[in-house]
C-alpha cells in the first residue's frame, strides 16, 4: 500500500479511535486518496512537478521576494520572525487572514512563500484555501489544471496537482472558485488529508491563504485544523475597532502569531517601508 494511503488511514483510524469507533471501511481507502506514491519524503518532494516563475509577471502583482534585495528585506524579516515563532511554539500550520477583503493577504503570502524559498532546507507548503476568491495562481503567474477542491474531495491525487518551486516550496493552487468551500474545509476528510500530507511530506511549515475572517465562515470553521493565524491589516482601511474585535475573537479560538500592517505609507522614500509594508508582533 502506498505511503500516503497508509497515512490517510492512520489519520482516520486515530480520529475514530479517539471517539471509540471502528473504521467502517475496514481500512480500505480509494486510490484517489493517495497523496504520494513515494516512500521517502525527499523523493516525494522531488517527484512534485517543478515550475519556474517569471519575474515580470511576479512584479506586476507586487511579488518581489523571489530574490533578495532592499524591497524583499521586510518580507525576509517577517519570514524569519514567523519561522522562529512557529518553531518556539512547536507550530506547523499557519493560516493567513484579515478582517475584511483586499488587505493584501495573498500578496503577503506569495512574497512570504518566495522568501521561504530562499531559506535552504526549510520546506514550506503553501495551500490556497481561499476557495471563494482564489488568487495565488494569478499572482504567481501559474495556471493549475485543477483545484484544491478536487484534491480535497479525492478526485485528483495531491501529488499530481501540487507544483514545486525550487527544492523546498510547494504550491497547492486553484484554477477557479470551489463550491461549498466552508463545508469542504470543515470536513473530516480534509482533516485526515492534512494529517496525511504532514506524515508524507513533513513540511516545516504549511501556510494557508484564507478568506477574510468577517466575510464568510470558512476561516473560523478551519481554525481547528491549524495551529495559529497571521493577521494582515490594511493600513488606513482596517479600523481599530475591527482589528480589536477580530483579534479578540481569533485569540479565543487560536493563537495569533503575528499582525502584518500592510500598505502602510511611509513619508521617507529612503525607508524600505515606502513599499508599504510593515509588520508587528
Ligand atoms: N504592500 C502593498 N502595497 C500596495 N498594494 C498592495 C500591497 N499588498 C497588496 N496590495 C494590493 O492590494 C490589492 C489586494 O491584494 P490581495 O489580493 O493580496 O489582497 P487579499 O487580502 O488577498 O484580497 P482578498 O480578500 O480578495 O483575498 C491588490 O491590488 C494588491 O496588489
Ligand atoms: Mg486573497
Amino acid at each position: 500500500m502506498e505511503k500516503l494511503q497508509i497515512a490517510i488511514e492512520k489519520a482516520r483510524a486515530s480520529r475514530l479511535a479517539q471517539r471509540g469507533q471502528t473504521d467502517a471501511t475496514g481500512g480500505q481507502t480509494s486510490p484517489e486518496e493517495a497523496v504520494s506514491r513515494h516512500r521517502d519524503q525527499g523523493d516525494a518532494w522531488a517527484a512534485l512537478r517543478e515550475v519556474s516563475l517569471q519575474p515580470k509577471t511576479l512584479e506586476k502583482s507586487r511579488v518581489i521576494a523571489y530574490h533578495s534585495g532592499a524591497l524583499s528585506t521586510y518580507y525576509d524579516i517577517l519570514r524569519t520572525r514567523l519561522r522562529d515563532e512557529v518553531k518556539r511554539r512547536g507550530f506547523r500550520r499557519i493560516a493567513v487572514t484579515s478582517t475584511g477583503p483586499g488587505a493584501g493577504k495573498s500578496t503577503t503570502l506569495a512574497n512570504l512563500s518566495l522568501s521561504f524559498g530562499r531559506m535552504p532546507l526549510y520546506r514550506t507548503m503553501v495551500l490556497d484555501f481561499d476557495l471563494r476568491r482564489p488568487s495565488l495562481h494569478r499572482l504567481l503567474g501559474l495556471e493549475p489544471k485543477s483545484d484544491m477542491g478536487a484534491v480535497l474531495r479525492g478526485e485528483v491525487p495531491f501529488d499530481e496537482h501540487i507544483l514545486r518551486y525550487g527544492e523546498n516550496v510547494a504550491f497547492g493552487l486553484n484554477a477557479a472558485p470551489v463550491p461549498q468551500s466552508s463545508e469542504l474545509l470543515q470536513s473530516e476528510r480534509t482533516h485526515d488529508f492534512l494529517s496525511a500530507v504532514d506524515d508524507v511530506y513533513h513540511p516545516d511549515l504549511t501556510l494557508f491563504d484564507m478568506p477574510p475572517f468577517l466575510a464568510a465562515d470558512d476561516t473560523q470553521g478551519f481554525l481547528s485544523s491549524i495551529d495559529g493565524v497571521l493577521l494582515v491589516v490594511e493600513s488606513g482601511k482596517t479600523t481599530r475597532q475591527q482589528l480589536d474585535s477580530v483579534e479578540q475573537k481569533l485569540s479565543e479560538l487560536t493563537t495569533v502569531v503575528g499582525v502584518v500592517l500592510n500598505k502602510c505609507p511611509f513619508p521617507d522614500e529612503s525607508d524600505a517601508g515606502s513599499y508599504g509594508y510593515e509588520y508587528g508582533y
